[in-house]
């Protein structure tokens, strides 16, 4: 029961990583406030809780609905312990050559004013209170190209930025503020955006289940309660010591190109190596 008596807020929370989060915060003694614009799911989580969730309508693309769901947090509980700020989606998926502006700020603000201003509307509840941390999503499409659409990655690269000026800000406060990278995570954001009817969604998932299983050194699917015990441990007392970084969670997609890890992956040395052993055949 690490959160005992903690209050946390979750923005995203009616699905995927969100929604683990909720529930494995409740299990260990807070009381969640979960947020999304999926409002069916938040009422289905709030209802089924193994704990106390307490559901509340908010877009985190409104600063209105934002500080809305800070306050109500705030007030009810006499403040706030951790922020998820989590909330996401694929956002605008042209190259750069190809965006319209609207599409560009719709995506900036889905997944980087959002955690600016789910830090600012929070830290008011936050001050004073032991412990106190933000745990910002973040994605390996931070680390480069090849992972996501051009202004999803530029976005998150964005939140791993705020997130260290935001622990220099705040450390006056003794307010810890962390990101996480997740890599391929099994969830609804891939298909979530897609227009095609239900039942072809529940096909791509499955095709999306078994790419991920072998897209990185560790094999297996990425689930959402990697990221939930991710999310945890920086929120955590054990994490007391962490702030202004980010966690990669990705079961090792980032650490190199396909061959150096995947043994049946075609690999340049070996065909340079069998150039240099038919030479030296040729020579004796
Ligand atoms: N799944 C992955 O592989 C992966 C990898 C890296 C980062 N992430 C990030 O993790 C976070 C959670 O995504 P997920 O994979 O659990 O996806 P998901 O689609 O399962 O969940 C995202 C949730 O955010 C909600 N949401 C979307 N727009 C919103 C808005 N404007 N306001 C409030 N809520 C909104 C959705 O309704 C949904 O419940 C996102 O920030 C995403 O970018 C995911």
């Amino acid at each position: 029961m690490r959160f005992s008596g903690k209050t946390v807020v979750i923005t995203g929370a009616a699905s995927g990583i969100g929604l683990e989060s909720a529930r494995l915060f409740a299990r260990e003694g807070a009381t969640v406030y979960a947020s999304d614009i999926n409002d069916a799911a938040g009422a289905e989580l709030e209802a089924s809780s193994e704990g106390v969730i307490r559901y509340q309508h908010c877009d985190v693309s409104s600063t209105d609905d934002i500080k809305a769901l800070m306050d109500r947090a705030g007030s009810e509980t006499g403040g706030i312990d951790v922020v998820f700020n989590n909330a996401g989606a694929g956002g605008a998926r042209e190259k750069i050559h190809e965006i319209e502006p609207a599409d560009w700020d719709r995506t900036m603000d889905l997944l980087l004013r959002a955690v600016a201003f789910g830090i600012r509307y929070a830290v008011p509840h936050m001050k004073g209170r032991p412990g106190a941390s933000f745990v910002n999503v973040s994605s390996v499409a931070a680390v480069g190209p090849g992972y996501s659409p051009t202004a999803y990655a530029v976005a998150k690269a964005g939140v791993l930025h705020l997130t260290k000026m935001a622990a220099a800000d705040l450390a006056q406060f003794g307010i810890r503020v962390n990101a996480i990278q997740p890599g391929f995570i099994n969830t609804n954001i891939f298909t979530s955006s897609l227009e095609i009817p239900e039942e072809q969604k529940a096909m791509a998932k499955g095709v999306i289940a078994q790419m991920s299983s072998n897209a990185q050194p560790v094999k297996r699917g990425g689930q959402p309660a990697d990221i939930a015990e991710a999310c945890a441990y920086l929120a955590s007392e054990a994490a007391g010591f962490v702030t202004g970084t980010s966690l990669i969670v990705d079961g090792g997609i980032t650490i190199g190109p396909r061959e150096s890890w995947d043994e049946d992956s075609p690999r340049m040395f070996d065909a340079l190596e069998k150039m240099e052993e038919a030479a030296k055949q040729a020579d004796s």
